[in-house]
């Protein structure tokens, strides 16, 4: 095994032993719902950097993979929506994780009425080789694990997440983006990089592999700051600003012209017109939004009509596009 993988597992062993506020990764607000409370125990080992908890993606007691479990929050948010026995199988390396995790779903069983600890079956195992049958789980999540993967690994686990996918199935993720390289020092730096500051790729990159493993739908749901890395704490000349993002990549068949990718981009007609019809299944009502993927985004732009406006991508999806 390659040594950063190593550093790895025990940077995560230590953070599984003691809890470590703030060391990997987030300061975005844990989300809560009716009746759902979290032990404080699983916020304070909140080592995500957003969320893959989607309400939308979790309906008709959807089967779910969860790949790198930490604190077990997010494998209780989704308990929430799937309550079913062994609905939600969490997957880590590390075996005093798996162990945290444990003891913090059995708190949360005392603070819920409604969750049984085993809504969640905990399985050792390693993200690159994923002990999960092939087409068997209808949404796979990871939150701030494939960053720390480089290359080799992360095509890996993708390839992983996509062969436990059901057909149309979804994999949710949260990830650290940077649009700048990261200076190769930093890269190397096996604690920087598993403590997920310095594996991070560009967006365009990142949406790449995830098309080229097949998945023919992308949303990106969310974008935000996440990080600064500057010259007063780490070896960098430059100032590297870090974004995370939310994406979901959906297992659909891959379209004939390309994946669709939505970024967030939406169409609005304002001609004369009741509504404007570009004859390959897009109709863009008077003056009404229609989020539109990238590609029907690049194809109305060539029309050139000085009818149809085009935003730019807001990297903000939540559904009813084009395609
Ligand atoms: C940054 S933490 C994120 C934890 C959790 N997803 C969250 O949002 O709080 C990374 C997690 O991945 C686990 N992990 C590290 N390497 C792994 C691997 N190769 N396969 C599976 N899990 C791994 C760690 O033990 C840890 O639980």
């Amino acid at each position: 095994m390659d040594t950063y993988l190593e550093t790895t597992q025990d940077v995560y062993r230590q953070a599984a032993l003691t809890p470590d506020v703030g060391l990997c990764c987030t300061t975005t607000p844990v989300w809560q719902l009716p009746g759902l409370q979290i032990p404080k125990i699983m916020q304070e080992m909140n080592y995500g950097c957003g969320s893959t908890v989607h309400p939308r993606d979790l309906i008709n007691n959807p089967q779910i993979l969860y790949v790198g479990v930490g604190g077990g929050m997010e494998l209780l948010q989704f308990a929430y929506f799937s309550r079913q026995q062994q609905g939600v199988i969490g997957v880590d390396v590390v075996d005093e994780m798996l162990t945290a995790s444990r003891e913090n779903l059995k708190q949360a069983e005392n603070l819920n009425p409604w969750f049984d600890s085993n809504f969640v079956q905990l399985l050792k195992g390693d993200a690159l080789q994923l002990p999960v049958a092939d087409n068997s789980v209808d949404v796979a999540a990871q939150n701030c694990l494939f960053n720390i993967f480089k290359a080799e690994e992360l095509q890996k686990a993708i390839r992983e997440m996509y062969r436990v996918l059901k057909p149309h199935g979804r994999l949710v993720l949260s990830d650290p983006i940077c649009e700048k390289p990261i200076p190769l020092a930093l890269q190397q730096d096996e604690r920087l990089r598993a403590l997920c500051l310095t594996g991070a790729l560009p967006l365009q990159e990142y949406l790449n592999l995830l098309t080229g493993v097949g998945f023919g739908t992308i949303e990106v749901r969310a974008k935000r700051p996440y990080r600064i890395l500057g010259p007063e704490h780490y070896q960098t000349e430059e100032i590297i600003f870090i974004e995370s993002v939310e994406v979901c990549a959906i297992k659909d068949p891959m379209p004939t012209d390309g994946p669709c990718v939505f970024t967030g981009k939406a169409a609005i007609y304002f001609g004369s017109e009741a509504y404007f019809d570009d004859g390959k299944g897009h109709t863009l009502g008077q003056n009404q939004p229609l989020a539109v993927c990238d590609k029907t985004a690049k194809a109305l732009a060539a029309l050139n009509r000085p009818d149809i406006y085009i935003s730019e991508s807001t990297y903000f999806y939540d559904g009813g596009g084009c395609c």
